[in-house]
């Protein structure tokens, strides 16, 4: 069965609130798409939107060749993995896993077969005479993955199914998942506020904030063209640094202009860029890994003063303040410097992003 879902114009009010408001998004067959974004932007509410659990307040949900608007999620052939996995104390891993099959009165024989495949695709073969508190963290969380696989649904839908988990495991099961998702070619929607866990594990990613969808887009393209200062500084860690400036045009030359009064001169595509700014202020963002660190002036150069420096082994982090701004670089661990100390940032025109500061949109040469 084709198992795209199709999010038109999805909304959820509560009172005043719009949770969810105007959503519209595809996930394709066999995709992986994680729904990413801080606490309370929408994402469990959109997931359970499709699931079914609460009632939309208006728009449209596909899945495969189905409108489920109006079908109860029994009838939507979804499985649902939680954060707390919800697995039956009592039983053992091997009902626990049959449950649902039994629940649909299927034949023995097919249950047994079922959960024996399941098993096998999650490595709990030899698990399925335990009971849950006989299990780690990571084996139940296999378990309550096992518990949807048995079901064959057209999409599983993955509520921050590892944040239980230390994290060690955490990084372990998300390898594991996306084995899973290989494996199985299976259509996933997956939610998590853990960026990280999205960009390393999604085909597509949709970042969400206050209730409305920011970007939906391979995590490379989300972190390569960030739509606003939004989306720009919630993908990637560290941050990506934003710093406010002031565009100025004098004759064929455009340059930023930083508070504190230093120029640097764009390249021809960034200034035209630049030039369509509101009012001519801007935001200037860069990645830490675009930024070169120079110990003494340089024409072109923004000066600023080292705040912390972190040494992780084989990288160095460190916060540089311009104009009052944080800007996160990074470093090799052989480069000696010292908080307070006057550095200057050389920026790549062609790795830096231009922002419009009234919108915080993005800006396009015109
Ligand atoms: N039943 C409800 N009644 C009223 N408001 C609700 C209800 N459920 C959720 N909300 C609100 O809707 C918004 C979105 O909530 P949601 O649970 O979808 O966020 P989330 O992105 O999953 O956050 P988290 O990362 O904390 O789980 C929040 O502001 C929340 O307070
Ligand atoms: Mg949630």
């Amino acid at each position: 069965m084709l198992a795209q879902v199709v999010l038109k114009d999805v909304n959820k009010v509560y009172g005043s609130l719009y949770a969810v408001n105007n959503v519209s998004f595809t996930v394709q067959d066999g995709e992986f798409v994680a729904l990413v974004g801080p606490s309370g932007c929408g994402k469990t509410t959109t997931l359970n939107l499709i699931a079914g659990l609460i009632t939309m307040s208006g728009g449209e949900i596909a899945i495969g060749d189905r409108m489920v608007t109006d079908l109860d999620p029994k009838d939507r052939d979804i499985a649902m993995v939680f954060q707390n996995y919800a697995l039956y104390p009592n039983k053992t891993v091997f009902n626990n896993l049959a449950f649902p099959l039994q629940m649909r009165k299927q034949p023995k024989d097919v249950i047994d077969k079922k959960v024996r495949e399941a098993a096998k695709v999650l490595d709990i073969t030899h698990l399925l005479d335990r009971r849950p508190r006989e299990l780690s963290g990571g084996q139940q969380q296999r378990v309550a993955l096992g518990r949807a696989l048995v079901r064959d649904p057209a999409v599983f839908l993955m509520d921050e199914p590892l944040s239980n988990l230390d994290a060690k495991l955490r990084v372990q099961m998300r390898s594991e998942i996306k084995r899973f998702h290989h494996n199985l070619n299976a259509t996933i929607v997956y939610v998590t506020h853990d960026q990280l866990e999205a960009v390393t594990m999604a085909d597509k990613m949709a970042v969400m904030h206050g209730g409305v969808l920011q970007q939906y887009d391979t995590p490379a393209n989300v972190f390569s063209n960030p739509v606003n200062t939004f989306v720009a500084s919630f993908v990637g860690s560290p941050a990506m640094s934003l710093i406010p400036v002031e565009v100025v045009t004098t004759g064929a030359a455009t340059i930023l202009k930083g508070t504190s009064g230093w120029e640097m001169p764009l390249s021809a595509a960034n200034a035209r860029k630049a030039q369509g700014s509101s009012n001519g202020k801007a935001v200037l963002g860069a990645r830490h890994s675009t930024l070169k660190l120079h110990k003494a002036a340089k024409p072109d150069a923004v000066p600023g003063k080292i705040h912390t420096v972190e040494p992780t082994g084989d990288i160095t982090f460190a916060q540089v303040l311009v104009d009052g701004e944080v800007v996160n670089i990074s470093l090799e661990p052989s480069v000696a410097i010292q908080p307070d100390e006057r550095v200057w940032l050389e920026f790549d025109q062609d790795r830096m992003h231009l922002f419009d500061a009234t919108t915080t949109m993005a800006l396009k040469a015109a």
